[in-house]
């Protein structure tokens, strides 16, 4: 095996331990590499993709009860974001509390320096005065070392449903260690897709222009080129579907044929059945009492909670217990 880096190794086991299961499996959270992140922006333009539209427009929205719901009786906070992506519904919220003039701060987390230094240009450029302080890394460990300095009631965002991405028991052991690292009375402010008209669901996740197929053909594209594989991506296709019951809407590439693929820089072959499915990720929907479950379960309390006009998706305020 050729020289690879700690990160190279961790994608590599993880890719090996994925399709080594008996349901071969790859983690979603390896889609976002540079063109995983080009093509999600892509996603979020899309008709069909009424995640984000319905979230930035609750923010649009709510942000004057939202602002009063963060400050409380404190005279100032920590904003702290998770994910931050582009940044683009934060901003909404981040321009009404300057032109409010709210005394606080903003600390977006993110594994990525380079994700966070392109974060903060494009605010620091549109709202020169807001105070950034990015904090590269882990984000638990992030949480820890401002929970040793709690000088002020941090908000936790932590938008886009991307708690959807866990399943279950997983979303609930984050949420739980999330609180763990948040102090008495701090906020979460947490954005869950809810269960909706089926259809609707399902044409977010399987868009006419076949951009969320590409977005999971890429993970494939990215084992080739990272890992010295072979997949051929004419011989499997996109199939998602949405089990109105658990709320799991799951991606799968179905192999057409009986093929082997084999990972080179791992001497690594794996072998496929005709029909044979990789589960690659799931996007939870969520009822009303399956937040306020997991809000209790995690250690929290719901404080209020915002939707959009169609009720498609819910921004969630949790104050920790
Ligand atoms: C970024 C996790 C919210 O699950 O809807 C979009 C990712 N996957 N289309 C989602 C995604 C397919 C997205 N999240």
């Amino acid at each position: 095996m050729q020289e690879l880096t700690e990160g190279q190794k961790t994608f590599a086991n993880d890719i090996i331990e994925g399709l080594s299961q008996t349901t071969k499996q790859l983690p979603s959270k390896y889609f976002y590499d540079s063109e995983g992140d080009r093509l999600f922006q892509e996603i979020m333009a899309l008709d069909e993709y009424y995640l984000t539209k319905a979230e930035e427009s609750i923010i649009y929205e709510n942000k004057q009860d939202i602002l009063e719901s963060f400050i409380g009786t404190d005279s100032s906070f920590r904003l702290v974001e998770l994910g931050a992506g582009d940044g683009k519904k934060t901003k909404i919220l981040l321009e009404h509390f300057m032109d409010q003039e709210i005394d606080f701060t903003y600390s977006p987390i993110d594994i990525s320096a380079n994700v966070l230094t392109i974060l903060k240009e494009s605010i620091s450029s549109a709202l020169p005065k807001v105070d950034i302080q990015p904090i590269a890394g882990d984000y638990f460990k992030a949480l820890k070392d401002l929970k040793k300095n709690h000088l002020q009631k941090e908000v936790v965002l932590f938008l886009g449903s991307t708690i959807g991405n866990f399943d279950n028991e997983s979303g609930l052991k984050f949420l739980k260690k999330l609180g763990e690292n948040m102090t008495k009375g701090d906020l979460l402010f947490i954005g869950f897709d809810l269960m909706k008209e089926p259809d609707v669901i399902l044409a977010a996740y399987n868009d006419k222009r076949g951009v969320t197929a590409e977005f999971n053909y890429n993970l494939l594209k990215r084992i080739n080129k990272e890992l010295k594989a072979d997949f051929d991506i004419e011989n499997f296709i996109h199939y998602p579907t949405y089990d109105p019951i658990s709320g799991e809407t799951k991606s799968y590439l179905i192999s057409k044929k009986k093929q082997q693929v084999s990972l080179n820089a791992l001497d690594k072959a794996f072998t496929f059945e005709e029909w044979e499915p990789i589960f690659m990720e799931v996007s939870l929907k969520f009822s009303q009492s399956s937040i306020q479950v997991l809000a209790q379960e995690a250690g929290f309390k719901v404080v209020k909670n915002f939707r959009d006009s169609k009720g498609y998706f819910q921004d969630s305020l949790w104050v920790k217990l």
